[in-house]
């Protein structure tokens, strides 16, 4: 965090991500915006500024598109391994079983520590020079007490020295390993082994589960996230990816904070989380990827319910990194929402999808200082130049980590 106090002022547009303040602007333009120990102060038009501010630096943005930065709420960055060819072996009609997760768990087994942590933090570097401040990291493909606990380790370690917000969660239940004998066995591993040991050493917020047809039953899903609870993580499920499950329904009724994908929901899964506190984490990449059906995007929105934007970076149906501006690209593009909607989905969904609204995705009094300024001076460029914009600038708790790019 910077200490003191930092001015920063445009001629060019501020984007807010304000979804909740019903008279807020969603941009301001021009616009001051004063940080004091890498906490937003005060934000608004440069008239308006409350007295003679009393700021060490004054940055000048000049005509710069500026948003917040940008919050990746699902991502599966621990992983070794390539399987390039399972996606064009898809794509050329073959149908998708999640069978090559075992794949990359076998290759992630084999490799060692320094490895593993080489490839995250190469895949969170990008991600921060692509503009994204805040990330979810999920283990998933380790597959037992001794691999899932090491996943998570790595995560941290690839994280030391990255000035990004890392939020960690345990995905044990990502598939079933070759060497357990059921699924309900496995789950019961996972429910009675693994969530207790993750969360005596503390080593993850959230608990995730693949709650899908051919990985876990809801039964299974409710046993594992029902542990999770008891040990004080909170919730989010992999729901309605490959089948219309009834996983969203669960997730609002375990009160899980985000359900994530939602490609085969239907209105009365719409209709489930209308009203809830559950975000709805939606990943236009795999979507397009596995040449799947695209989630609900305009009837979640038309719905009230909150709507995340993420990469889903993975091994197997998004191997991308450092995509977000192409995620947001890909919403208002492929899933029908305004460059608005989409770009608040990205930054406030985001944050709200790990439980993080009080502390970033907005550029509102008491929030951290993360910002970034774009090579271009409107939003409508995240469309316009699909997943090529590039972050120019970026700050993070009011400290600039990045320039020139
Ligand atoms: O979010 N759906 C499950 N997990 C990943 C894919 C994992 C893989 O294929 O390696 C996803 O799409
Ligand atoms: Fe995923």
């Amino acid at each position: 965090m910077s200490a003191g106090t930092t001015l920063f002022t445009g001629s060019g547009r501020l984007a807010m991500a304000q979804p909740h303040v019903a008279d807020a602007a969603a941009t301001l333009s021009p616009w001051a915006l004063l940080v004091r120990d890498g906490r937003i102060l005060w934000v608004g038009s440069p008239g308006d500024l409350p007295a003679e501010p009393d700021a060490d630096d004054v940055l000048d943005l000049g005509p710069a598109l500026v948003t917040p930065g940008l919050v990746d709420a699902h991502t599966h960055p621990l992983y070794a391994g390539d399987r390039s060819d399972e996606a064009a072996a898809r794509l050329a009609g073959e149908s998708y079983t999640g069978g090559g997760i075992l794949r990359t768990v076998a290759a992630t087994r084999a490799a060692t520590d320094d490895e593993l942590v080489e490839l995250a933090r190469l895949r969170l570097a990008a991600q921060l020079a692509a503009g994204t401040t805040a990330v979810e990291c999920k283990s998933g493909y380790g597959l037992s007490t001794r691999e899932e606990l090491r996943a998570l380790r790595l995560i941290a370690r690839a994280a030391e020295g990255l000035p990004m917000r890392v939020v960690r969660t345990f995905l044990g239940a990502h598939a079933v390993p070759a060497e357990a004998t059921s699924a309900s066995d496995y789950a019961k591993t996972v429910a009675e082994e693994m969530v207790p040991a993750v969360a005596a050493e503390g080593l993850a917020e959230f608990c995730d589960v693949f709650c899908d047809g051919g990985f876990f039953s809801l039964a299974e899903t409710e046993t594992i996230l029902g542990a999770a609870r008891r040990g004080g993580l909170r919730l989010r499920i992999h729901a309605e990816q490959l089948t219309r499950s009834g996983a969203t329904e669960l997730a609002v009724r375990l009160g899980a904070v985000s359900v994530d994908h939602l490609e085969q929901l239907d209105e009365a899964g719409i209709a489930a989380l209308k009203g809830s506190d559950t975000v709805a984490t939606l990943l236009p990449a795999p979507a397009l990827v596995m040449r799947d059906r695209l989630p609900p995007a305009r009837g979640l929105l038309d719905a009230g319910v909150t709507v995340a934007l993420a990469s889903d970076a993975n091994a197997g149906t998004f191997g991308g990194w450092g995509e977000m501006p192409l995620v947001i690209g890909l919403g208002a593009t492929a899933l029908g929402m305004t460059i608005e909607e989409a770009l608040t989905a990205a930054t406030s969904g985001g944050a709200a999808s790990l439980g993080l609204s009080l502390e970033r995705g907005r550029l509102a009094p008491g929030l951290a200082a993360d910002l970034v300024a774009w090579d271009a001076e409107h939003e409508g460029a995240f469309a316009l130049r699909l997943g090529a914009l590039r972050a120019h600038r970026v700050w993070v708790a009011g400290r600039e980590v990045r320039s020139g790019g």
